[in-house]
């Protein structure tokens, strides 16, 4: 019989992990869209904002956060005490950097009475000059309720479109940013996929394009996708969105079929591998460390989203 050496290497890192989470006290996090190797071996899989809180609640010193930059320092912002690390210190969001602090900084200086609404994927320091931050599933209802009448909305040129049809009462300044991943779905891609799945249900996540987003049964974040996927009566789910997610749709929902609006991988998220978590756990690799006053500020706008929502 030929050996699957593959495979008893990747049993072996896995061993190898739970070992090391252990003797280390350590909680593992891994975001909706990470491989599925990685998902398999969390303690937690789950929306960069529900990770962030659950970090915060757990008792435990270490958190290794497999997702993006940005995901591990909002776990940072929101339990600062403990060590949060993220295995590949070179996965980031390059959404969440299309906005930065100077640029930014220029807004507010042009607008000056007006709000800053930051969606989640943006850097801590963008969220230390936030009023208000705010999740894919909660923008429409921030902007709607914030005492503001003109408001700055970052990054996601996208996700402030559809915020900005939802709230026509306000003047809404957007920035252009987009995620490469949601832009490449194109009509055409959704009409082939229909016209394929003709009683299937169309879920998108609001990063897409409004072509798209307008021709979607549904609009939501990923842990939004995963609760309507439960609830829904269709056999069959068109996923507009990064194709991880499907790893836990289809796990969660075995009785249904889920088929990708077209294949969509995010770059940065599949950076992190057994391996790279291993060595993140051997070496406590790699701590995310943020000034405190950038914390405390950051902190702030976090917060302020209860409010409103
Ligand atoms: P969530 O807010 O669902 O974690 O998604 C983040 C993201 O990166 C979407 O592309
Ligand atoms: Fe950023 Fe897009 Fe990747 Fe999400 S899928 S982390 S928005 S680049």
């Amino acid at each position: 019989m030929v050996k699957n050496t593959l495979f008893t290497d990747e049993e072996k890192l896995k061993e190898a992990i739970i070992r090391l989470r252990k003797k280390r006290k350590a909680v593992i996090l891994a975001h909706n869209y990470q491989i599925f190797q990685i998902q398999e071996v969390a303690d937690f899989v789950g929306d960069s904002l529900e990770l962030a809180k659950i970090s915060a609640k757990v008792d435990a010193p270490l958190i290794v956060f497999c997702g993006v930059y940005f995901m591990g320092e909002t776990a940072k912002i929101l339990s600062p005490q403990k060590k949060v690390l993220i295995p590949v210190a070179g996965a980031r969001c390059p959404l969440a950097d299309t906005i930065t602090p100077k640029k930014l900084l220029e807004l507010k200086n042009t607008y000056s009475e007006a709000w800053v609404v930051s969606y989640v994927n943006t850097s801590a320091e963008i969220k230390a000059l936030t009023d208000v931050c705010c999740t894919s599933s909660n923008a429409i209802q921030v902007v709607k309720n914030i005492p503001a009448k003109r408001v700055i909305f970052v990054p996601d040129g996208n996700l402030g479109w559809w915020v900005k049809k939802n709230v026509p009462q306000k003047e809404i300044i957007l920035w252009k940013g987009f995620c490469y991943v949601h832009q490449n779905f194109t009509l055409e891609d959704l009409q082939k996929q229909k016209s394929k799945f003709p009683h299937a249900q169309v879920f998108v996540h609001p990063e897409c394009k409004p072509e798209i987003l307008q021709n979607a049964d549904l609009i939501l974040s990923t842990s939004g996708m995963l609760r309507e996927a439960k609830k829904s009566s269709a056999k069959e789910i068109i996923i507009g969105t990064e194709e991880g997610l499907i790893y836990r749709l289809k796990k969660e929902n075995p009785d249904k079929k889920f088929c990708p609006l077209k294949r969509a991988e995010c770059v940065d998220m599949k950076k992190i591998t057994l391996k790279e978590l291993y060595l993140a756990l051997k070496h406590q690799r790699y701590a995310i460390e943020l000034p405190p006053e950038i914390i405390q500020r950051a902190q702030s706008s976090l917060k302020e989203m209860i409010k409103y929502i």
